[in-house]
């Protein structure tokens, strides 16, 4: 058995979590891969909405395992509050989630020097959702970092106070003056012990063994192809792989093993935070996306940004990650637009080009416009439903991509999703 992965094509927030859950009966397991609690998957189901920001978002399946993997980064303060929410509902989650040993952990030290670093990065700041996740992966990859697993250890106090005195070094270095943490500290330990309640693991063997069995793995992504810190819009990205391959280092699978992979995307484009974003709308209609798509943070509640469809970026975004089915999201919210923008190639000094530029702040987008279908579409249950001018946009949009959309999403809720070919 192979692992499927769901990964974002554009910059985050095109509808993982729904469609996670959507699609989770079909796999015993589903496995968060990389990011942490600076992502924010929402699900909405029996009239509630729920907001989902490091457990995966399988988590309300019963048969369903649930798996926090090694490339994720965990605070334990938002992971032991959303325990607390979903056990509100009756949700087990002793049972239902486990976590990688090998998962780092994101501390109230890191939260303070992400805070430090965007204050002293003035109007070039990235816009960072502030939830520690570039200094922790810092300390990854610096070596210097703390993980699940350690935390068992005798010697983690110790080590924790190691880290400590580096971080108020580096704030002190840097201007910031922190004041005491030991309110901070005191919650983050609580908190701690809290999630000692989940089953610390081994999760490659696990996840391996899993497969070897014939059990269906799915990998959720977080963010978005174009925030992917190597092939994203350097430097205003995430500091994690957020594609594909992400998921082979994330959860310690093979390449070999990667089966399936879904890419989801919305019917137009957003953005939260700092950043080139070619496509963006300054006028009326990028705020009528922003109004009827709902468009605020789910994590931060910032507004997004909002532009047309960008299908250079999203052809770069599916060949980085190999997908195999186009998912798309939010098609509703171009219901009542009249003329449908979609960017199809970029200028440049020698002529139009398909090729995304190296760098984004280059890309001066060449738009083309659709007739829109000026209806709802809450009655479409198969693909044959569908007013003929989105059948258009969407035909457009696989003969350019080369890859079929396979579901279309036309509102929030679970039930307001067509699979389109199996
Ligand atoms: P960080 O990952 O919090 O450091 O934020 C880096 C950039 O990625 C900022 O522009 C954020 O707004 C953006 N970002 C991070 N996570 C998400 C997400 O889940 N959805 C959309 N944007 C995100």
């Amino acid at each position: 058995m192979k692992v499927d992965v769901l990964t974002g094509l554009q910059w985050g927030d095109e509808g993982k979590g729904k469609i996670v859950d959507c699609i989770t009966p079909k796999y015993k397991i589903v496995a968060r891969f990389q990011g942490g609690p600076n992502a924010g998957h929402t699900l909405e189901f029996d009239g509630k909405k729920f907001v989902l920001h490091l457990i995966p978002s399988g988590v309300f399946h019963n048969d369903t395992l649930n798996v926090i993997g090694n490339g994720v980064v965990i605070d334990p303060v938002v992971l032991a509050r959303e325990l607390d929410d979903l056990e509100k509902l009756g949700v087990d989650t002793a049972a239902r989630i486990v976590i990688s040993k090998k998962a780092h952990l994101i501390t109230p030290f890191h939260k303070l020097l992400d805070a430090a670093q965007e204050a002293s990065k003035g109007s070039s700041k990235i816009g960072s959702t502030l939830r520690g996740i570039g200094p922790a992966y810092t300390d990854k990859v610096a070596r210097t970092g703390l993980r699940i697993g350690d935390s068992e250890r005798d010697n983690f106090r110790q080590r924790f106070n190691n880290h400590r005195e580096r971080c108020i070094d580096t704030l002190k270095a840097m201007g910031a003056k922190p004041e005491s943490t030991l309110a901070l500290e005191d919650e983050w330990f609580e908190a701690l012990y809290r999630i000692s309640e989940l089953r610390f693991v081994d999760s490659e063997y696990d996840l391996n063994e899993a497969l070897d069995k014939g059990e269906r793995i799915l990998a959720e992504g977080a963010q978005g192809a174009l925030l992917d810190v190597d092939f994203g819009s350097y430097p205003f990205v995430t500091s994690s792989n957020t594609t594909t391959s992400g998921a082979c280092t994330g959860l310690g699978i093979s390449p070999a093993r990667i089966g399936q992979v879904y890419g989801i995307f919305k019917a137009y484009c957003t953005r939260v935070g700092s950043g080139p974003f070619p496509t963006e709308l300054h006028d009326a209609m990028g705020d009528h996306l922003r109004k009827s798509g709902n468009e605020f943070g789910s994590t931060t509640g910032r507004p997004r940004r909002c532009g047309w469809l960008d299908l250079p970026a999203l052809k770069y975004a599916v060949m980085l990650n190999g997908v195999t089915g186009l998912i798309m999201t939010k098609i509703d919210v171009l219901n009542d637009v009249s003329e449908i923008g979609v960017c199809t190639a970029y200028k440049t000094a020698d002529g139009e080009t398909r090729r995304l530029p190296w760098d984004l702040n280059d890309a001066i987008p060449v738009v083309k416009y659709f007739k829109g279908w000026n209806g709802s579409l809450s009655h479409v249950a198969k693909e044959a439903d569908l007013p003929p001018q989105a059948r258009d946009y969407i035909a457009f949009i696989e003969e350019y991509i080369g890859v079929p959309v396979i579901i279309l999403s036309t509102g929030p809720d679970r039930t307001q999703t067509v699979m389109l070919k199996d």
